[in-house]
């Protein structure tokens, strides 16, 4: 087994709908080129914590369609700037040195990091430190810039655009403004997309402060035309023109602390206290990043996957799989790290929105 060439996968940040899938392609790969593959558990707190286990075929049997990790993750730990809990309390250190000790421990040639932004702000920095890094683009936010689609992201817009379909069925019913509160941090790809296949009449996202006002003229409008109901969709980091963002908690041993939530109970109170419309919000929260990834998801992530194992044996390395006029590529990790990507307000299914007569709150 020593003479064997090794490397090593871990995932990183939030769980997501086809992880497993793009883990079981990489030790499928890896098995089948003769290499030994190392599980790493728990995201990067796992390379400091030598939380590594050999992987075997048996272990990827039949997750396809699991949902979460067979590895584990956080969205918490990261080797330069590590949570240590002390008496005093917390206090953060650069633990990159011991990652790079376990790694050359267990001989590792390459580690695979699958995960979404700050998974790839650390892969980067570890390739900075002589780590050969090759990452894969996980989101449920569809926020990573160089590729055209995280995998994760059409689970999630499909669950939201569902939640949407049955909220209808109380709007109408109960001639309420229903609002519905979805993830997506700084990013409205979920907000957007799931709005539009959800038949949304207002969408707000966070690339568009919204004036108040302008809802409640959409909602009113729609009122005088007879239109007894009307659904809102709001991503978690819309903001009121002029307004802060909404932050539900604070997660202080997070390398990135905020999280956010409650922008959508805001929203349901403001349409009912000015229109006397019933209003009701939903939050969705963690039901669209868990469960069965969506078949496209499922091939996304095993495209990503089996990519990523070949960029390794064409010799590649400090790059990120991507997704470009449906093709997958490499980009050089360097030039998409710490750079998210944003909803581009003139794009076109912003464009065909307005097209629609659908209100984005501006
Ligand atoms: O990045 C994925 C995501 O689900 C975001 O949409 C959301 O803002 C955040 O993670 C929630 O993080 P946590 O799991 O720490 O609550």
């Amino acid at each position: 087994m020593g003479e064997k060439e090794s490397v090593a996968i871990l995932t990183g940040g939030g769980d997501c709908p086809g992880l497993n899938a793009v883990i079981r392609a990489i030790v499928t790969s890896a098995l089948q080129a003769g290499l030994n593959i190392y599980g790493i558990r728990d995201g990067f707190g796992g390379l400091i914590e030598d939380k590594f286990k050999l992987l075997q075929l048996e272990d990827v049997a039949d997750i396809l369609a699991r949902g979460g990790t067979i590895l584990g993750t956080t969205n918490r730990d990261n080797p330069f700037h590590y949570a240590v809990h002390t008496a005093k309390g917390i206090v953060f250190e650069d633990r990159h040195q011991v990652v790079i000790e376990n790694l050359r421990k267990h001989n590792i040639k390459m580690l695979f990091t699958v995960g979404g932004d700050g998974s790839l702000k650390i892969a980067s920095e570890l390739a900075k430190v002589g780590v050969q890094v090759i990452a894969v683009p996980k989101t449920i936010d569809n926020d990573i810039s160089g590729t055209e689609r995280t995998f994760g992201f059409d689970t999630a817009m499909s669950v939201a655009a569902e939640a949407l379909d049955r909220l209808k069925t109380t709007a109408d019913s109960h001639h309420r403004v229903m609002v519905l509160e979805v993830m997506g941090r700084y990013a409205g790809w979920i907000a957007l997309h799931a709005g539009v296949a959800g038949g949304a009449d207002c969408i707000l996202i966070p690339e568009i402060p919204f004036e108040r006002e302008k809802v409640f003229a959409a909602i009113e409008q729609r009122r005088r035309a007879g239109k007894k109901s009307s659904l809102v969709i709001v991503a978690e980091g819309a903001t009121e023109v002029g307004g802060e963002l909404t932050v539900a908690r604070l997660v202080e041993d997070s390398f990135e602390k905020i999280r956010l939530g409650g922008v959508g109970n805001k929203v349901a109170e403001m349409i009912e206290q000015a229109l006397k419309i019933e209003s009701r919000c939903t939050v969705l929260g963690y039901l669209q990043r868990g469960g069965t990834p969506t078949p496209y998801d499922r091939v996304l992530a095993t495209r990503y996957g089996v990519a990523a194992f070949e960029a390794y044996q064409q010799g590649k390395t400090n790059v990120l799989v991507a997704l470009r006029d449906d093709a997958i590529v490499t980009v050089p990790i360097d030039c998409v790290a710490d750079k998210p990507r944003f909803v581009d307000i003139e794009g076109e299914l912003v464009r065909f929105a307005r097209k629609l007569g659908i209100c984005l709150g501006d």
